[in-house]
């Protein structure tokens, strides 16, 4: 096994925070939970903790990661400029899964930002993350715990399975604090420009957001923006292809011998060899098991994973969003 998991009960004692919490003032990484996925951490400040994140990860170094904060005023010593929007939307949702971009300072190491002039901030809300933030006391970096490219993770056996053949890895801590209740990455919006833009979509939707501005939010998750590289168009993957289709097609789908893992709705009806998970009502449910879902379709060793679309609606947007970038063929 290549990492060191550490349980972790709040309410019985901080070993595992205390562990972490060390080895990430004395310059290390760890891997602890938040509300929406795992991350993987090291101080916002220090060169070779980014070094090491961007290295275990694989992720290209132009792509920038999100300095986790305990509150606002500690956001605002990473920021050049903090406008008044930021104010409204980070008192609505903070902590929480919401991620805001601002102008960067300059004493923020630009490696760790990718090299942007701007910067994404959040304040997480789990308890460990929160617990481990309030003993380094100060901003920590943190990309989904998965490979680049690959599904995030939701527990820790996501992040074993994903680091379990990475040299670099061995003895990397990992708070275990169960499952993530939210299950999809934080909502992004930049208020760099006119207007503030998500740049990607997540739990807390554009509706929640324009009725705490009172504004037009631009919604700008094209596919393929540049702007913000983590939301370019093959993300979250699974390794065998996925491919999202209308329910009234999977029979036609499903008249082959290649075994195929249906992800669709409950009720349906599908035969040897083909393999079926149920994807489950309720976006927020969904939401919370999706990535378990991918991850599990992926290791059952079909051909396919055809996915039954859920409603084309907006409270299914940001799931809807995740499924597109996972389907994107190979670039
Ligand atoms: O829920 C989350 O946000 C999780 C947890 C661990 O906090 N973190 C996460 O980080 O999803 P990561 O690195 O996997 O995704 C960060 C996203 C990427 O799409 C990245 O391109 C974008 O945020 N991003 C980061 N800094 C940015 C910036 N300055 N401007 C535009 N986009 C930025
Ligand atoms: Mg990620």
């Amino acid at each position: 096994m290549a990492t060191i998991s550490l349980m972790v009960d709040i309410q019985e004692g901080s070993h595992g925070i205390d562990c972490a919490a060390d080895c990430i003032r004395r310059g290390g990484v760890a891997v602890l939970p938040t509300e929406t996925v795992y991350g993987l951490f090291g101080r916002t400040n220090d060169a070779s903790a980014i070094a090491h994140i961007y290295a275990l990860k694989g992720r290209p170094n132009n792509n920038p990661l999100i300095a986790h904060v305990l509150d606002q005023a500690s956001a605002k010593t990473l920021a050049a400029e903090w406008p008044k929007s930021a104010d409204a939307i980070c008192d609505a949702f903070w902590p929480g899964p919401l991620t805001i971009v601002v102008p960067r300072h300059p004493s923020v190491l630009p490696q760790a930002v990718g090299g942007f002039n701007s910067i994404a901030i959040r304040s997480p809300q789990h308890p460990i993350t929160r617990a481990v933030l309030a003993v380094v006391r100060e901003p920590l970096s943190g990309p989904s715990a998965n490979r680049s490219g690959n599904v995030s993770p939701t527990c820790v056996a996501h992040v074993k399975h994903d680091y379990k053949d990475v040299n670099e890895a061995r003895n990397l801590i990992v708070l275990d604090g169960g499952p993530c209740e939210t299950g999809l990455e934080s909502t992004v919006i930049d208020l760099t420009g006119d207007y503030p833009a998500i740049v990607r979509a997540g739990s807390i939707s554009h509706q929640a957001l324009e009725g705490v501005l009172g504004t037009g939010i631009q919604n700008t998750t094209p596919v393929n923006q540049t702007a913000s590289p983590g939301t370019r168009s093959r993300h979250y993957a699974t390794c065998t292809p996925l491919e999202l289709i209308e329910q009234v097609d999977l029979q036609t789908q499903l008249s082959t011998n290649a075994p195929v893992c249906v992800i669709g709705p409950a009720g349906l009806t599908i035969q040897h060899p083909h393999q079926y998970l149920e994807f489950p009502s309720t976006p927020k449910e969904a939401a919370r098991v999706l990535y378990d879902l991918l991850r599990q379709a992926d290791a059952m060793g079909s051909t396919r994973i055809l996915m039954v679309c859920p409603p084309n609606t907006t409270p299914w947007q940001s799931i809807n969003d995740r499924l597109a970038r996972a389907s994107t063929p190979h670039e």
